[in-house]
């Protein structure tokens, strides 16, 4: 007998996604079709404003139009040939994300914690030639560099740890704004540090951001043990806080920066930025990827960093992030209960909850507005970067309009 239900889009994409792919995430009751701007369109029909961004991805929104063209026209020409030859994309882009960073040199990858990984291995590269025999990398309690073996190592949230058994031994855990936890690591592994990362940051540990003075600390106290510091930018950095990298609100430079997420607007392309000291300690044969900084990625990647120089998107975020703090805040004031802490810096921003935030993301949802929640509690809003600001005021009063449907106070 012929079935006489019809299934919706969704539910085929559904029963063929729990039949066929590994249940390791969990996923929303939604499957996006198209995207335009900041909105994004489902299977059915149904439009939503999009300030999740793919988890920082596309800070420039959907279907960019010189995205798409920079793209189709290197589709056109060459996808991929290997590291094994030289690439006009490659070096174009290496040349522009140092020219926009700090002297040094580029290594391409393709994900943000194979990023990490590099710069992991670079780090111990390093020390174990300057004969350190035991060396130590620093990391913070609350940060999240990755799911690889050695990233998670790297990682200090437990949650991501657990399960796996033993994990990459090497690592001392520091309190996140603790300047005394800071320094006292400092003096334990006087000689055997190897390096320090650093979200400036902490995105998944609910957007906390890491204060000026500990950073200022952290890259005093790498210098003189000739370490190098590591900041992990893939969160923060293509213009998410106002400035192409985050570094770039300080008044010093890291010696080592990660990059991935929206680098490539969508593309999966990471990068390793690395200074001047440290740029030869990778030499042929220790590191390497076959598809890191292909010609597509690069040419994109070069894209992505030409539209968000060339065109007003930066310059109007202090705007935009000013506007939305403070429409935050009203919200906090109306509802003192429930909101505990608003912050972040330029549109990377977390709404910190006294509640979990998970059924809040599901009324939002249904409201027609994406929104990710991190850490249990956290509302973390991540928007494109050149979105108006009424789309700003809209999205605050859907999320009041949850809350009080919610009977939150
Ligand atoms: C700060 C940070 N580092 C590393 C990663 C890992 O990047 P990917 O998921 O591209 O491997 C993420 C991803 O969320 C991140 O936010």
């Amino acid at each position: 007998m012929a079935n006489s239900i019809t299934k919706t889009k969704f539910q085929e994409i559904k029963e063929k996604t729990e039949k066929f792919i590994v249940g390791n995430y969990s996923r929303h009751e939604i499957s996006f079709e198209y995207g335009v701007g900041e909105y994004l369109f489902d299977s059915e029909g149904k439009q939503y404003l999009d300030f999740q961004s793919g988890i920082a991805v596309t800070n420039l929104g959907h279907s960019e139009a010189d995205i798409i063209a920079a793209l189709q026209e290197q589709a056109d020409k060459l996808f991929h040939t290997s590291n094994l030859f030289y690439s006009k994309e490659q070096a174009e882009l290496a040349e522009t994300l140092i020219a926009h960073s700090f002297p040094g040199k580029v290594f391409f990858c393709n994900s943000g914690t194979e990023a990490n990984e590099a710069a992991f291995k670079l780090a111990r590269k390093h020390s174990v030639k300057k004969g350190i025999s035991n060396p130590i990398i620093l990391a913070l309690k609350g940060s999240f560099h990755g799911r690889s073996t050695g990233a998670m190592s790297m990682t200090g949230q437990e949650k991501v740890r657990q399960g796996f058994g033993d994990l990459v031994s090497g690592f001392h855990f520091i309190q996140e704004n603790d300047i005394e936890d800071l320094e006292k690591a400092f003096s334990k592994h006087s000689g055997h540090i190897a390096g320090m990362i650093v979200e400036p940051i902490l995105g998944e540990f609910g957007v906390l951001p890491i204060r000026e003075e500990f950073l200022k600390r952290a890259r005093e106290l790498t210098a003189s043990e000739g370490a190098p510091l590591i900041f992990d930018e893939i969160q923060t950095g293509m213009g998410r806080t106002g400035k192409l990298f985050c570094f770039q609100h300080y008044s010093f430079t890291p010696d080592i920066m990660t990059l991935a997420k929206g680098l490539g607007s969508g593309f999966p392309m990471g990068a390793v930025i690395i200074g001047e000291k440290f740029s030869n300690v990778l030499e042929p044969g220790s590191h390497g990827t076959t598809f890191g900084g292909n010609h597509l990625a690069a040419k994109i990647g070069y894209e992505t960093i030409r539209v968000l120089k060339t065109r007003d998107i930066l310059n109007n975020v202090p705007a935009l992030s000013e506007f939305f703090f403070k429409r935050l805040k009203m919200l906090q004031l109306k509802f003192p209960e429930t909101i505990r802490e608003v912050r972040g810096i330029g549109l990377h921003i977390g709404v910190e909850l006294t509640i979990p935030v998970k059924s809040i993301i599901k009324k939002c949802l249904e409201n027609g507005l994406i929104l990710n929640g991190t850490n249990e509690k956290v509302i973390r809003i991540l928007p494109p970067l050149n979105i108006g600001i009424e789309r700003i005021d809209e999205a605050v009063s859907i999320i009041e309009k949850v809350f009080e449907g919610e009977n939150l106070k």
